[in-house]
């Protein structure tokens, strides 16, 4: 297993078990494992239980068409639109006053819209849509800041039945125009810029560059927020400001198959190209609906924090659906934490109260170095739930986060899943399970996970394997757009009939799950997901690289830092230049996310006789680490050179 370090660095089961305190429990959502007991007995009877609790405009059929797997379809015949359940359920069950959306900016400046007018919002952008002639099944590209207008389109796409995909706003126009490209779609969302610690960056006229080259986009949207100019063409660019005043307010939301498409979420795979994670309506709602109550006990009057970007799934499940689903008030907002101070997100708790906060490990131990004045200094006695997701959160963030944030009173929710789960799938019950610092503890009720070796059979306590998910959950992937034989061979194809997460676990004697890291080559860099590959493309793709190689060091706030191992074309000399060169120009290939922290020439790259990069050894190398035996390479003194220039430099 690839992250054996992690797996010391993040398995303490020696901590004493935490338990909800007694207010805690007597008000939570779930209080035993009345839960646990009804999905154990009936898995499909719980989840169409759960199913119930939103409005279907037809009644589904069947639970689960388990009859071509993997290619699971749930609720089918069943009819609802999201945006509806999202909106329109809240506003006729008279939550239309409740505030559905708070905004807040990087300099200040705020929006709150109520669940009326946030639908008010949605059913004109429906009306544009529909104007600029996006129909029921075409695809909309979303690249924006963390602004509501983000969020109105997306929901205005579910309205009509289009299908978005939501491009993380920090992507660079070329990550933009592949999946442009691969997602066929017809319209662009974007803003004219963002503003990012004080600056402004522009994105629209950044945008400039690939629109030519995607020929699917029939019209760009453009949301005003910095200012930033850019040149319009005629019949294809729209203000937003334009476009909506003087959209018709009223639209009624198109009844959708329950397994039509939804979205498209790109994310990174082991090869160079990201993958589009297909998700559908019906199931997806129905876990996103349930896990948002549950795990976040879901109280009327909370104000529900996640600090996640809307381009990544934690935005989109816990930021918009799962929490307006359930009617929640959902907080966004624009910054970076320490922008204009370290204790702006404390400050953010205290101004609106918030009382759930859900955010990433990265973040957390960010917060533990800058030290405890800045949450000391705020007022957090709103919160009473905090929650974790995206990598293994450490023993002593999680003890921090518990003390510092939570005040040795809230609860932690270790939330395990992925962009393909859709939803939260390995997770405690806030009311009800016993934690252990750095373990997200046990699947969700109706979720079926399990650890196996090598040939698929379960492991016992305390042995390493492999996690995987034994039955369909109504949230899941569907395929990847456009390459159904990729999602056989990604998931389904190591262990028959079995899902395969691509991440290594083990499991105490409790029965609790303790999550290892990613087994394949993704990366997790800041609770982000790079392939080593996308890097390693972007790398061999300037003029002076012959071949590169890309593994990530175990980092004290990233968890992964990207080092790139390069070789060059002959005649190249390796400088601070070029490497700076390189990083930049990785930088504009995918994003600032992917660019590597460390890039180190070298003559050659350690392969096997098959001419395999040796990737461990480069690990191994960079956290200087014993390398054992290296007979099996095609020329061990490659590594050994590696070795000696790479520690020199350190
Ligand atoms: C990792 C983010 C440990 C894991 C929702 C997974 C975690 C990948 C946790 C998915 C957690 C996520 N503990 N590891 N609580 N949550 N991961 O698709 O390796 O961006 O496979 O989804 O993040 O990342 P993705």
């Amino acid at each position: 297993m690839s992250e054996e370090k992690h797996g010391k660095m993040f398995s303490d089961e020696q901590v004493k078990p935490f338990l909800p305190s007694a207010e805690f429990k007597s008000k939570a959502l779930a209080r035993d494992d009345k839960l646990y007991k009804k999905a154990e007995k009936d898995r499909l009877s719980f989840w169409a239980d759960m199913a119930a609790e939103l409005d279907w405009s037809q009644k589904w059929e069947a639970v689960l068409d388990d009859s071509n797997p993997p290619f699971y379809r749930w609720f089918t015949g069943g009819k609802l639109n999201i945006s509806a359940n999202c909106l329109d359920r809240h506003v006729n069950n008279g939550l239309g006053d409740k505030r559905a959306l708070i905004f807040e900016g990087e300099k200040g400046d705020t929006a709150q819209l109520t669940y009326s007018e946030l639908l008010e919002e949605v059913c004109k952008f429906s009306s544009v849509l529909r104007k600029l002639e996006v129909d029921k099944g075409d695809a909309v590209t979303i690249w924006m800041p963390m602004v509501p207008e983000a969020i109105v389109a997306m929901l205005a796409c579910t309205r009509i039945g289009a299908v978005h995909s939501v491009v993380f706003g920090g992507f660079s126009p070329e990550a933009l125009k592949d999946r442009i490209l691969d997602s066929k779609s017809k319209v662009l969302v974007t803003a004219d810029g963002a503003f990012r610690r004080g600056k402004t960056i522009p994105m629209r006229v950044a945008a400039e560059e690939i629109l030519p080259l995607c020929e699917s986009i029939q019209s760009v949207v453009t949301v005003e927020r910095t200012g930033t100019g850019y040149e319009p063409m005629d019949g294809r660019d729209y203000r937003w400001e334009d476009l909506m005043a003087d959209a018709d307010s009223c639209f009624d939301p198109e009844p959708m198959d329950a397994e039509d498409p939804l979205f498209i979420l790109y994310s990174s795979g082991t090869t160079g190209k990201p993958k589009g994670i297909l998700h559908t309506g019906g199931g997806y709602l129905v876990g996103v609906n349930t896990t948002f109550k549950y795990v976040f006990d879901h109280q009327p009057d909370d104000v529900f924090w996640c600090t996640a970007d809307i381009g990544w799934i934690t935005g989109h499940s816990y930021i918009i659906y799962g929490p307006l689903s359930n009617g929640a008030t959902t907080m966004i907002y624009e910054g970076v934490p320490d922008y204009p101070e370290r204790d702006r997100f404390w400050e953010l708790v205290e101004k609106y109260g918030v009382t759930v906060f859900y955010t990433a490990p990265t973040a957390i131990r960010s917060f533990m170095r800058w030290g405890n004045h800045f949450p000391a200094k705020r007022d957090l006695s709103s919160l009473r739930l905090l929650g974790s997701v995206g990598e293994p959160i450490n023993p002593e963030a999680w003890i921090w986060y518990h003390e510092h944030i939570g005040r040795g009173k809230c609860p932690i929710v270790d939330t395990w899943w992925q962009t393909e789960t859709g939803m939260i799938m390995i997770t405690p019950l806030p009311g009800v399970t016993p934690l252990k610092p750095g373990s997200a503890t046990k699947p969700f009720p109706g979720v079926e996970m399990d650890i196996v070796d090598e040939k698929g059979n379960s492991t016992g306590p305390g042995q390493r394997g492999f996690l995987v998910a034994k039955s369909p959950w109504p949230a899941m992937l569907r395929t990847l757009h456009g390459d159904p034989d990729r999602y056989l061979y990604t998931y389904w194809k190591q262990y028959e009939g079995i899902y395969f997460t691509g991440d290594g676990a083990w499991r105490d004697a409790d029965g609790n799950f303790w999550i290892m890291g990613r087994v394949d080559d993704v990366l997790n860099v800041s609770g982000h997901r790079i392939g080593t590959m996308e890097v390693e493309s972007a790398l061999v793709d300037h003029p002076s690289v012959a071949e590169a190689a890309v593994i990530g060091k175990v980092h004290e706030i990233k968890g992964h830092a990207i080092t790139a191992f390069v070789t060059l074309k002959e005649g190249i000399e390796g400088s601070d230049e070029l490497a700076a060169e390189l990083k930049k120009h990785v930088g504009k290939a995918i994003g600032a996310i992917a660019r590597p922290e460390e890039v180190f020439f070298t003559y050659e790259l350690p392969k096997t006789r098959s001419g395999k990069i040796m990737r461990r050894l480069l690990r191994d190398i960079a956290e200087q680490r014993d390398l054992g035996d290296v007979t099996t390479l095609m020329d061990p003194q490659v590594v050994a050179a590696i070795k000696d220039g790479y520690t020199e430099k350190q």
